[in-house]
């Protein structure tokens, strides 16, 4: 097993990361304070896992809140489930709360138990890549709105993040390569030793080896514990963790929530940025090529999709969490490996990357 710590004050937690986690009862055990729990999951994932992680938590009054599955269900309504649940099974304030699947469990759960009765404490227990190496490290939690892409939430840590590898068995191609837009995210925007790496290892990953992938888990952790331990709030660099994100967001929000999973609609929107970048003299031809080359080598969509107009691309994009009194920025490449954010971009080379499509 591997180990990372968030730096945050009193506030900091652990990232464990490693194989058959799931069965070590002693790593959650210092993490629930009462005699409580509840563990969120969705229809999915607690067939496959629910039994397993209960066996860790025998002498605790346990209730299960099993979520319907997909993106379209990350909402309020939904999210009053929780609620219910919680309610129904007499949690109180010394419970902890425990997610168990991917980044809309995690998102949901962790805004469930920032606001129930003021506040509890959490676990993450993440079970796909994407939510290993980026949503469930942060507490960036919250739910959507039909207008736009996680505009409900709340900043709230959890008091640890277990990540057992294994679970990735289960997941499907489909869903592992949204994941590797993440991971490619960070090689993008801090790391060109990484993206050397991942260029050199896609095959690897995308066969599943094992080694490989517990790597660029840990690697993806340490940056992202890194950014949120400087910039817990997003005040600066952490909105850098967003690159390709504001096209992304409109393209999910745009298309129906889970008609493009959130690394796809990622994807295609790096590969916008990396565009508008390049019309802004940042990046060269050939740098925007190899991006390309390694999105689409993680069988990763490089393409946006057609059917959203330039005007819809700026009616989501302005309802971006990173509009600041009206004004939008966007997370740019000023090479490959260092990102900006930045409102000074050129509106017509913006309008040409939209026509483009
Ligand atoms: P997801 O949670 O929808 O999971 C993807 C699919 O895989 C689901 O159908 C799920 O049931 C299934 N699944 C999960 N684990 C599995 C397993 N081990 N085996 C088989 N099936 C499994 O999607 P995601 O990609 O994990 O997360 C995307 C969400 O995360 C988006 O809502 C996005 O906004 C959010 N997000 C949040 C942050 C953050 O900082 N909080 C960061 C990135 C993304
Ligand atoms: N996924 C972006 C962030 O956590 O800030």
């Amino acid at each position: 097993m591997q180990t990372l710590n968030v730096e945050l004050g009193e506030r900091s937690y652990p990232i464990y990361i490693g194989s058959g986690l799931l069965d070590q009862a002693e790593l959650l055990a210092p993490y629930i304070a009462g005699n409580s729990t509840i563990t969120v999951s969705n229809e999915t994932i607690a067939p496959l896992y629910m039994q397993q992680l209960q066996m860790n938590l025998s002498g605790l009054k346990n209730c299960q809140v099993v979520l319907p599955d997909g993106e379209h269900h990350k909402t309020l309504d939904v999210l009053n489930q929780i609620y219910t649940g919680m309610l129904e099974n007499g949690s109180d304030r010394r419970s902890t709360l425990i997610a168990l699947g991917g980044g809309v469990v995690g998102d949901m759960g962790g805004f469930a138990a920032a606001s129930y009765q003021r506040g509890i404490n959490f676990i993450q227990v993440p079970t796909t890549l994407l939510s290993m190496v980026d949503s469930s490290v942060g507490g960036k939690t919250g739910v959507n709105h039909p207008l736009g892409k996680n505009m409900i939430g709340a900043f709230h840590q959890p008091q640890c993040v277990v990540i057992d590898t294994d679970t990735l068995s289960t997941l499907n191609d489909r869903e592992l390569s949204a994941g590797l837009a993440e991971v490619i995210k960070y090689g993008l925007i801090r790391d060109t030793e990484f993206l050397g790496w991942l260029t050199e290892n896609m095959s690897q990953l995308m066969r599943r080896d094992p080694e490989a992938l517990a790597y660029a888990i840990y690697r993806s952790c340490q940056h992202k514990a890194e950014v949120v331990a400087d910039d817990e709030r997003e005040q600066g660099q952490r909105a850098l963790l967003n690159l390709g994100h504001t096209f992304g967001h409109a393209i999910e929000s745009g298309m129906g929530y889970g008609n493009w999973l959130h690394g796809e609609a990622v994807a295609a929107g790096t590969v916008m940025a990396a565009e508008l970048s390049q019309k802004m003299g940042w990046l060269q031809l050939d740098e925007v090529a190899e991006i390309k080359r390694l999105l689409a080598a993680a069988n990763l969509p490089i393409d946006p999709p057609t059917s959203l107009s330039p005007a819809e691309y700026l009616g989501y994009m302005s309802r971006d969490k990173k509009v600041q009194d009206g004004v939008m920025n966007l997370v740019l490449l000023k090479s490959m490996g260092e990102a900006v954010l930045t409102k000074d971009y050129d509106t017509d080379a913006l309008k040409a990357v939209l026509e483009r499509m």
